[in-house]
């Protein structure tokens, strides 16, 4: 994996990314080691984050590397027109990696192509956001002991979510079942379904979230998200169409998990939290191992 880009979740192979979920294992036993001393990397957020941003600056603080970069574009030269174009080679003469989130789909994709050094993608618009595809992955693993013949529940916000896209793509590949459960303006892309197809797995849609929930290993809920709207009129329709709450977990296997790349606004109750199914939190402090890994399998550590 030296040297990659990791722009979407399919620029690794299955081997590349059970590589990283092992080596997440390592990092979670043993989270401090100076093996980052002497690197730098840059952490470019074009667009808001808590969880994707604090736990890489976690991850490269805890392996000894240096962090440069900024949380809001604001206050860069981007705010004087500069082009990602320039930023990104400007970035990349001062970083041996840059982690960079941007609104635009594609634009992690055109950052690799103009810069010196490993792109990640922290997040394009509605496309993808593949390290936290990784870190689903592992909670997966940490929570069903196996990542194959599982059945996924996608809930909420299927058309926007880049969280989702990515997983699908990565679980495709562990003869996984899905069930898409959202409003009908929010489908999943044909894309995503015609890639099932491709790959002979069965999937479900529709829009009743306790019909099938018994039969869930992982319910991944997602956030309706109000940024990626156009029509205001059209997310005031749809922004409550899903309220996950403790009582509809009865009757649901001991061992389904519950997912969510977080932040949640209201789709996840909070009389959930105290669940035995409730992982999201745990879930994002998984992150952290996640990208120590990927950080030091792209600068070629480990
Ligand atoms: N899951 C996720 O991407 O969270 P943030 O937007 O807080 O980074």
């Amino acid at each position: 994996m030296k040297n990659k880009n990791l722009v979407s979740i399919t620029d690794f192979t299955k081997e590349e990314y059970l590589r990283i979920l092992e080596l997440a294992a390592e990092f979670e036993k043993n989270p401090r080691q100076e093996i980052l001393n002497g690197f730098v990397i840059s952490t470019l957020f074009f667009e808001p984050s808590t969880r994707t941003r604090l736990s890489f600056e976690t991850a490269i603080n805890g392996l000894g590397g240096r962090v440069i970069g900024f949380s809001d574009s604001g206050a860069t030269s981007a705010s004087k027109g500069e082009t990602l174009h320039d930023t990104i080679k400007m970035v990349s003469n001062y970083a041996d990696l840059i982690v960079m989130r941007h609104p635009l789909e594609g634009s992690a994709r055109l950052a690799s192509e103009v810069s010196s050094v490993p792109i990640v993608n922290a997040g394009d618009g509605a496309n993808q956001h593949p390290t936290q595809t990784l870190l689903d992955m592992y909670s997966i693993l940490k929570t069903q002991g196996t990542l194959k013949n599982l059945k996924i529940f996608m809930v909420g916000d299927l058309k926007y979510g880049r969280t989702v896209h990515s997983l699908l793509q990565a679980m495709s590949e562990f003869n996984t079942t899905f069930y898409f459960i959202s409003p009908d303006e929010l489908k999943m892309p044909a894309t995503y379904k015609l890639h099932l197809d491709k790959m002979g797995l069965e999937y479900y849609e529709g829009g009743d979230l306790t019909e099938f929930l018994h039969e869930a290993d992982i319910l991944y809920m997602t956030r309706v998200q109000q940024e990626r709207f156009t029509d205001p009129i059209e997310y005031e329709r749809v922004k409550n169409a899903y309220i996950l709450r403790n009582k509809m977990l009865e009757g649901t296997k001991d061992t389904m998990k519950i997912l969510h790349p977080l932040p949640r606004v209201n789709e996840i109750h909070t009389d959930v939290d105290a669940s035995p199914h409730a992982y999201y939190f745990n879930q994002a402090r998984n992150g952290v191992f996640v990208r120590m890994a990927i950080l030091s399998s792209i600068l070629g550590i480990k």
